[in-house]
């Protein structure tokens, strides 16, 4: 059992939603079988991305700032790792947004741990690169259709 000390995640209190969740893996790791930090920040890019894009309504955003990224605890092979993703501030071109990486325990799926936090800007630009302003915050959650 979790108690709410200071690495506590409650998701739904706290207005994140889940981008992806991976498995740790064999190519996941280093030697001590812990997960390379690298590897957890490329799936955090790849998770804030996805996440961006859909916020955004483009396809086209890139990162300008990363901030205060916080490794609070390691991760072993085999564990199962959760990526979230909330809106901080809604700018002209450019979104702000926080990220927060915990375990998944298959057996108290409530029972979440912070394992990274971090604060990232993106910035949605046009076909020549540069800042443009997005209209849409629509969330990508439209039907899936047969045909
Ligand atoms: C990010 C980038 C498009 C910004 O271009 P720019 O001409 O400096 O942009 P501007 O000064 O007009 O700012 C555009 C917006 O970004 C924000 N911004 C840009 N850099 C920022 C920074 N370092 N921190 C905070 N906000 C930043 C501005 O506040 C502004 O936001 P707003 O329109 O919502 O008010 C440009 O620097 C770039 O292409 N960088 C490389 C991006 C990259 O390769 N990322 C890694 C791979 S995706």
């Amino acid at each position: 059992m979790v108690t709410k000390d200071e690495g506590f995640f409650d998701h739904l209190a706290e207005g994140y939603q889940l981008v992806s969740r991976h498995t740790v893996m064999y190519p996941d790791c280093n030697t001590t079988n812990r997960l390379f930090g690298g590897r957890l920040m490329q799936w955090v890019d790849e998770a804030a991305g996805m996440f961006v894009r859909c916020t955004m309504a483009s396809e086209r955003v890139v990162t300008a700032q990363v901030d205060q990224l916080r490794f609070r605890r390691p991760t072993q092979l085999g564990e199962l790792i959760e990526i979230y993703c909330k809106v901080t501030r809604f700018g002209r071109t450019s979104l702000s947004i926080s990220v927060v990486v915990t375990n998944l325990d298959v057996s108290d799926p409530s029972a979440k741990r912070k394992k990274l936090e971090t604060k990232m800007i993106w910035v949605c630009v046009d076909e020549a690169g540069k800042p443009c302003a997005y209209g849409s915050s629509g969330n990508a959650t439209g039907e899936i259709r047969d045909n």
